[in-house]
This record gives structure tokens, sequence and C-alpha cells, in this order.
């Protein structure tokens, strides 16, 4: 089994997504091995998105991740969970992502796109890290 991190954003928290994000997860027999709802501070999202430093999106992103509680979760699979994920999520800008996908279905705009999963196996294993330190 492998596993991944998800972060239901703080937006789609706010719209009372967490269920249905969640659901499609369980439904697509993704195991929940962790999840909380966290309020993520300015030093953990910043080490979150460490590799975007610099990048002109930056603190756009690190504004949305710490504006209000994420849901920050483990989940666990069969695979590439990682990837599995990634397609369920859909493209970064809701507005081109699939219908179908979680962002192609909820989500419009690239400022308030709902989910993060991790983008490799790496990053998992890092995030997990940095997230859930005593199941890393
Ligand atoms: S890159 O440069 O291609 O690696 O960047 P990308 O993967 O497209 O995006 C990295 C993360 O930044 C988020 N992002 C944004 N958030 C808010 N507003 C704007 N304009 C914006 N542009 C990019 C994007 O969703 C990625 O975060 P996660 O949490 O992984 O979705």
């Amino acid at each position: 089994m492998n596993r991944t991190l998800v972060i239901v954003k703080p937006d789609a928290v706010e719209r009372g997504l967490v269920g249905e994000v969640l659901a499609r997860l369980e439904r697509r027999q993704l195991r929940l091995v962790a999840a909380e709802l966290r309020l993520i501070d300015l030093a953990t999202a910043r080490r979150h998105y460490a590799e975007h430093e610099g990048k002109p999106f930056i603190e756009g992103v690190i504004a949305l991740l710490t504006r209000s509680p994420a849901l920050v979760a483990i989940v666990e699979g069969p695979g590439e969970t990682w990837k599995v994920v990634r397609a369920m999520i859909g493209a970064t800008n809701p507005a081109e992502a699939a219908p179908g996908t979680i962002r192609g279905d909820l989500a419009v705009d690239m400022s308030q796109n709902v989910i993060h999963g991790s983008d490799s196996a790496e990053s998992a294993q890092r995030e997990i890290a940095i997230f859930f330190p005593h199941l890393a």
C-alpha cells in the first residue's frame, strides 16, 4: 500500500465540501489513514510550498492555504496512489479541469482550487513528514 498527502483547502472547507471530496476518494477505494481539520500556520505553508518560493503565485497560494482551517489527510491505496489522486483532482486551473474531476466539478477559479495532492511519491513522503511526522 502506498500513501499520499491530500489537503482539502480552506475554500472547500468554507463551502462545506469536505464530505464530498472525501467521499469521492473513499468511493475510489482509497483508505483514509489520517485526517485532521487544522489551521495551517505561515511557516508550515511556506515549508509545504518551498519548491515554489519566488514564483509569482506563491503569495496567493500561501494566502489560500492559511486563511482558515484546512482538512489535511493521508490516503492509502495500491499502486501509485499519488497519481490516482492527482488524476481525480484534475488540472491545476479549474477552468481547464475535465468534468468528472474534483476541480472540474467543484471549482472554476485558480485562486480557489479546492484541493492539493502530492505530485510524486517523493513529494508524498516529504509532505506527510511535514503534516504528520509521527506517521512518516
Ligand atoms: S508549477 O510552477 O507548474 O510547478 O506550479 P503549479 O504546479 O502550476 O502550481 C503550484 C501550486 O500553486 C498553486 N497555484 C495557485 N494558487 C493560487 N492562485 C494562483 N494564481 C495559483 N497558481 C498556482 C497550484 O494550485 C499549486 O498548488 P497545489 O496546492 O499543489 O494545487
